[in-house]
């Protein structure tokens, strides 16, 4: 009987897995399946065993096949035979202690089952792996991917098969010159498959991917599009059941179908944070997401949200509990950092310094906070290298492609304190023009540390501000720089006519370390509560600021910092210890958020 069964599942599976030869000719080839959510699903979370290969020594065709040893006389050194076992998603650095700090290869393995069924597409999809790798399914490579922070998909429909499969991903962390980020960065080189793994499948003709927003500065006007995988024109339904709004459009024959109408919806801000079920359907396929509508502009120096200028109360945080010492990826983690900005008093976060997890920033919108969310160029990136250009574009469109549904994202950034220069200006420029492409609705900004001093005056004058739509300050006043005069006299000037964000600002001090509030090497809580007042008082004085946010939340781990007594291994500069205590500068911005809550209503 058994047998039986089996025969029927493989012929099932092999006439299934046929795409009719119609379908074929009409499929737009290699078109991924950006539309992931709410779809049928194989979780492939949990143990994955591991071989550590520090010195990238492991026998390739051997690991990616699983072989073992034959005859009396064979032995292999790299193999998964009673190997240990890693949890995915998960960084490796905080599972094992030998491997804090390890930067290396990992090979992982998962077998897992997969019983064909009428589904006839079906996609493997990594939602973050730190930092490249390389992805084998029964032997057969895949492909690869480098960048830690953004999505990456495989089809695999012709590579399972019925019954038992076996998946290796061969992964990285090295630090190298001409990556994103580069060599050195100021957090932990965590390295793993630091995020979830899911089969996906979809019907042989499916909808792809969607864009559903408002257009830029309408309050009613929708503006997007329906991209199917065939290019047999098709209507797809898009439709809003709560606001009572349902319309039809007509593919064309690349696949996409353009969405303009008018919609009456209740908007979503920080005080409602209102999200819409959408549901988006063919003939074969239906998707559903949940979407909030807002409008978010600039006006001469204001940030206008819903037409209603905004000041953005701000904190930036990096994906990491500090409590656990590793990257975060629950959505338990996302949730204890997210609350603690809106204890604070914030409405808005700043991803630092990458697209953080897709639950993170789901949350974020539904827990009314805007956000703004970057790729990781920072600081010391080989601008003059052409490959940066096309691995920067990648984990733009890789963000974009994610993320371009969330309403709660408002800014898109594209680099931290990169030094300006013929290859960084152009290059930056043009991947402002490429994101703007990607999408016309949100604004683009990119936060820099290099200004014209003059006595007390700081003067803005990047010339990369001439693409951005908000300017963005990375200033230690009271840390790596000196108050030039008393701070409330500190005069910014700016040579654009355009919002300003003091993007970082903030000291160290170590949590239950008390003394002198005028001595920096002393690491108290005093001197940083003292730089806090400080820059407040410098804030009231700039015309143009919209909006700020102090560097950090929380503690939290980098190589840069090793000072033996004050910091060993932490970053000191957050409001919050690296368990979550307060310290006294978190009251300073908590009284200061509330002091200014009132204005611009929000
Ligand atoms: C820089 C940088 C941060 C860094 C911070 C610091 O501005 O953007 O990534 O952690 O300063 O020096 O602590």
């Amino acid at each position: 009987m058994l047998i039986i069964k089996q025969v029927i599942a493989v012929a099932a599976f092999f006439l299934l897995s046929r795409v009719t030869l119609a379908q074929q000719k009409d499929s737009v080839s290699n078109m991924p399946l950006t539309a992931t959510a709410n779809r049928p699903a194989q979780s492939l979370n949990g143990k994955w065993q591991v071989i550590l290969d520090w010195y990238d020594n492991g026998n390739r065709e051997g690991i990616v096949t699983n072989k073992m040893p034959v005859g009396k006389t064979d032995f292999l050194e790299f193999s998964f035979d009673n190997s240990q076992t890693l949890s995915v998603p998960g960084d490796w650095n905080s599972q094992r202690a030998e491997l804090k700090y390890y930067e290396g290869t990992v090979w992982y393995k998962k077998d897992f089952d997969y019983q064909p069924n009428s589904y006839k597409r079906v996609f493997l999809n990594f939602e973050g792996v730190s930092y490249r790798c390389d992805v084998y399914l029964n032997g057969n490579i895949l492909g690869k991917h480098e960048g830690s922070f953004t999505p990456f998909q495989f089809e695999v429909t012709r590579f399972l098969k019925p019954g038992h499969n076996l998946l290796v991903v061969k992964v990285n962390n090295e630090r190298r010159e001409d990556a994103i980020p580069a060599r050195k960065f100021d957090w932990w080189n965590y390295g793993g498959i630091t995020r979830s793994v899911t089969l996906t499948e979809a019907p042989a003709n499916f909808i792809a991917d969607y864009f559903v927003q408002l257009k830029k500065g309408s309050l009613r006007q929708l503006e997007g599009w329906v991209r199917l995988n065939t290019r047999q024109s098709q209507f797809a339904t898009i439709e809003i059941p709560e606001a009572g709004f349902k319309t039809k459009i007509m593919t064309d024959t690349t696949g996409k179908a353009a969405l303009v109408a008018n919609a009456k919806l209740q908007l979503w801000s920080p005080q409602h944070p209102k999200l819409y079920k959408v549901n988006i359907y063919t003939q074969t396929d239906t998707v559903h997401d949940l979407i909030g509508f807002r409008s978010v502009q600039v006006k001469g120096t204001e940030i206008m949200l819903n037409n209603k200028p905004v000041f953005l109360r701000g904190i930036s945080f990096h994906e990491e509990t500090p409590q656990r010492a590793g990257r975060a990826y629950a959505e338990a983690d996302s949730r204890q950092l997210l609350t603690w900005a809106k204890e604070l008093g914030c409405n808005f976060v700043r991803l630092a310094h990458y697209p953080q997890s897709e639950q993170t920033v789901k949350l974020a919108e539904r827990m009314g906070l805007m956000i703004w969310e970057e790729i990781p160029v920072w600081q010391g990136i080989q601008f003059k290298n052409p490959q940066i250009l096309s691995k920067a574009n990648q984990m733009l469109h890789e963000m974009v492609g994610r993320d371009k549904n969330r309403c709660g994202i408002i800014i898109w950034s594209l680099s931290n304190e990169t030094a300006p220069s013929k290859a960084r200006n152009e290059t930056l420029t043009a991947m402002a023009k490429d994101v703007r492409l990607l999408d016309p609705t949100r604004l683009i900004s990119s936060a820099f540390d290099h200004f014209r001093y003059n006595k007390n005056e700081i003067l803005i004058d990047d010339p990369l501000s001439e693409s951005l739509d908000v300017l963005a300050a990375n200033k230690y006043m009271g840390w790596y720089a000196p108050w030039p005069s008393e701070p409330g006299n500190v005069i910014w000037k700016s040579n654009f006519k355009k919002p300003l964000i003091i993007s970082e600002f903030g000291g160290e001090a170590m949590y239950g370390n008390h003394g002198s509030k005028d001595t920096a090497s002393l690491w108290t809580e005093e001197y940083q509560e003292q730089l806090y007042k400080d820059n407040v008082a410098m804030f009231k004085k700039i015309p143009f600021l919209q909006g700020v946010c102090p560097w950090i939340m929380a503690d939290f781990r980098s190589p840069f910092r090793m000072h033996a007594q004050f910091q060993e291994g932490w970053n000191r500069k957050g409001l919050l210890s690296d368990k979550g205590f307060k310290k006294k500068s978190w009251y300073i911005i908590n009284d200061f958020y509330n002091r200014i809550k009132g204005t611009y209503g929000n």
